[in-house]
């Protein structure tokens, strides 16, 4: 039997997830939204297109949490996305709201599943799902990282001419503006960049990173990126359903790892079937490690306003 992976919200990242997983053959699709219409619309567009693509997955679109039943993977995506000049942590109130109705619903419905949170203010949201879904850590994982890094892996792609697919890297920390880039641990087929980038320009690239999502926020106008965050949630979803233990930066429920207690932020983990697998430790320098404190600070700050 084919896996079942359902989305909530039918907006642009939430079709876009749709798209990339049936592209890609991997499981059959249930795209859920309160909007009627959008869903079944786009559902039904994106399965008249599997004859072409040579895909044989099922894509339905839904008003009803009950399609979504014994899902293996719920991706949440619904919410609010920023307007230009917001930052997501103004999205905090709206989306905390309905992330608390999706999850109770979501879990109704698919208690066994693994929840991957893709809603902004990511950290929070994630931490909102983990505590109304009362599921393990293992399974409820934020989306942030993988697109953070392939960012990143973007612009340093660019700037030396070379492969993206020669560009690994990693940034740890919350989603949002106190995120750690990793310029140690980000290389070009092994070579570390801090060998190959002059500190001044790294130092652009990293900002550049960080302001990654408000840049496409101030080009669209009328909602965020989509094309990069589907893809990231769907790297996750992949490592999921093929039990790749894959080792990948995302939003995590630290219980004492990097010495942060109690909070979702960024850090290296392997997913496999089980969901999170196993959070890899790596040693930081100072620098680093009170960029990251300072990161599940600004977490924690918010989570204190929503009360998770
Ligand atoms: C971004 C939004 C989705 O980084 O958080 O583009």
């Amino acid at each position: 039997m084919r896996k079942k992976v359902s989305i909530v919200g039918a907006g642009n990242v939430g079709a876009t997830t749709a798209h990339w997983i049936a592209s890609k053959e991997l499981a059959d699709v249930v795209l859920v939204d309160i909007v009627e219409g959008i869903p079944q619309g786009k559902a039904l567009d994106l399965l008249e297109a599997m004859p072409i693509e040579k895909r044989d997955v099922r894509v339905t679109g839904s008003n009803d949490y009950a399609e979504t039943a014994h899902s293996d993977i719920v991706v949440i995506t619904a919410g609010l996305p920023r307007k230009p000049g917001m930052s997501r942590d103004d999205l905090l109130h709206t989306n905390f709201k309905i992330m608390s109705d999706v999850v109770a619903k979501v879990t109704a419905q698919s208690p066994e599943a693994i929840l991957i949170i893709v809603s902004n203010p990511l950290d929070a949201m994630a931490q909102t799902a983990f505590r109304q879904s009362g599921f393990n850590r293992e399974r409820v994982i934020g989306m942030a990282g993988v697109l953070d890094s392939a960012r990143f892996r973007t612009f340093i792609a660019e700037e030396l001419n070379v492969s993206v697919e020669n560009v690994t890297a990693f940034v740890l920390g919350g989603h949002g503006d106190t995120m750690v880039p990793l310029a140690r641990y980000s290389t070009v087929a092994g070579i570390p960049i801090t060998e190959l980038i002059a500190p001044d320009r790294l130092e652009a690239l990293i900002q550049r990173t960080r302001d990654g999502g408000a840049e496409i926020v101030k080009y669209l106008k009328s909602g965020s990126a989509y094309y990069a965050p589907s893809a990231a949630a769907v790297e996750m979803v992949e490592a999921i359903l093929k039990d790749k233990k894959k080792i990948l930066p995302c939003a995590v429920y630290l219980q004492g790892e990097y010495g942060i207690e109690g909070y979702y932020i960024g850090v290296p983990c392997k997913l496999g079937a089980a969901g999170l697998e196993q959070i890899v430790e790596i040693k930081l320098t100072a620098e680093e490690d009170a960029a990251l404190k300072k990161s599940a600070v600004a977490v924690k700050e918010l989570c204190a306003v929503i009360g998770v």
